[in-house]
């Protein structure tokens, strides 16, 4: 497995798979990898000849200096797994190397995705998703794809990109890989590592809750009747701070309406329990 540090390294390399005619799979993240993670690596090694997954805490996304100076760094266990999961490529640039003009949003090309990027996420994060569009259309004119793989945990992100990658015609297919858990349900993600051991123990609660009222959808309960029994169940726990719980259109984000029947809809959540944020969905098609 390589290890790239600037942007010609990688540029040499990618010309040489093209020259070759190999079809490369993309998997973006920001490192502090689960399984999750490896799981769209290995998508991408079955569907393509060669893998190619980044490492970046990028700093344009985050609206939150404390979050993004906590954002857990473990390139020694990252460059381990990969290498058991069949990657063939880590990228993993500095700052300067990714933003060499700085990282002031406004000093840099950005996005309007339009009504999906205010919703959800995007209300409670301004610049988020501006931050992750700028990331990704570098690193896919950097990597220059065939597909590239993001989980369906981070449903609107995912959405957004699919978005932007049609609207401004990328030509990578946008692969979505369905969210892995542990054991208990609890979507994997980096910053379960910050949660304390009590915290760990009732972190699971979040899936409970919105497998619940996946249940109760299937037996015709109105979405405005699942969504009070959800609501209700997080404010007798007082553990967790419920920042949205939502039934949603997968089409625009926008809350399911009482008599609408859309084909795709998901349960979305997002909650801090103690100093985590923790996000969460259940598709329901
Ligand atoms: P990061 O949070 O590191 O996630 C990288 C990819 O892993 C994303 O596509 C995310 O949805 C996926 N992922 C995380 N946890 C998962 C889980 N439990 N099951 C399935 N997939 C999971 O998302 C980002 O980084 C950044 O915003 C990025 C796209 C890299 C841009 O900076």
């Amino acid at each position: 497995m390589d290890v790239f540090n600037t942007v010609s390294t990688l540029k040499k390399f990618v010309n040489n798979c093209k020259f070759s005619k190999k079809t490369i799979g993309f998997v973006p993240t920001m490192g502090a990898l689960h399984d999750g993670h490896l799981n769209l690596v290995r998508q991408s090694n079955k569907e393509n000849d060669i893998t190619i997954c980044s490492i970046f805490v990028n700093p344009t996304q985050f609206n939150n200096a404390i979050d993004l100076k906590h954002y857990p760094v473990k390139h020694e266990e990252d460059f381990e797994l990969l290498r058991s999961a069949g990657c063939h490529v880590v990228f993993l640039p500095s700052v300067e190397e990714m933003y060499p003009k700085g990282v002031k949003q406004n000093d840099i090309c950005g996005f309007n995705f339009g009504e999906i990027e205010n919703q959800l996420e995007g209300a409670f994060r301004p610049g988020h998703f501006n931050g992750v569009g700028i990331v990704v259309s570098k690193l896919f004119h950097m990597v220059n794809p065939m597909k590239a793989y993001f989980g369906l945990k981070d449903l609107q992100q995912f959405l957004i990109i699919r978005k932007m990658t049609l609207d401004l015609s990328f030509g990578i297919d946008i692969i979505g890989v369905p969210t892995v858990r542990e054991k208990d349900g609890l979507a994997m993600s980096s910053r379960n590592l910050r949660l304390t051991q009590e915290e760990r123990n009732i972190a699971p609660f979040i899936y409970r809750t919105i497998s619940e009222m996946k249940e109760q959808i299937s037996v015709f309960k109105t979405p405005k009747e699942v969504l009070e029994w959800g609501i209700s169940n997080f404010h007798k726990n007082p553990s967790f701070h419920l920042e949205y719980l939502d039934i949603v259109n997968t089409s625009d984000l926008k809350p399911v309406e009482e008599n609408s029947t859309p084909t795709s809809y998901a349960i979305v959540i997002a909650a801090h329990l103690g100093k985590v944020r923790l996000i969460d969905n259940l598709l329901i098609e």
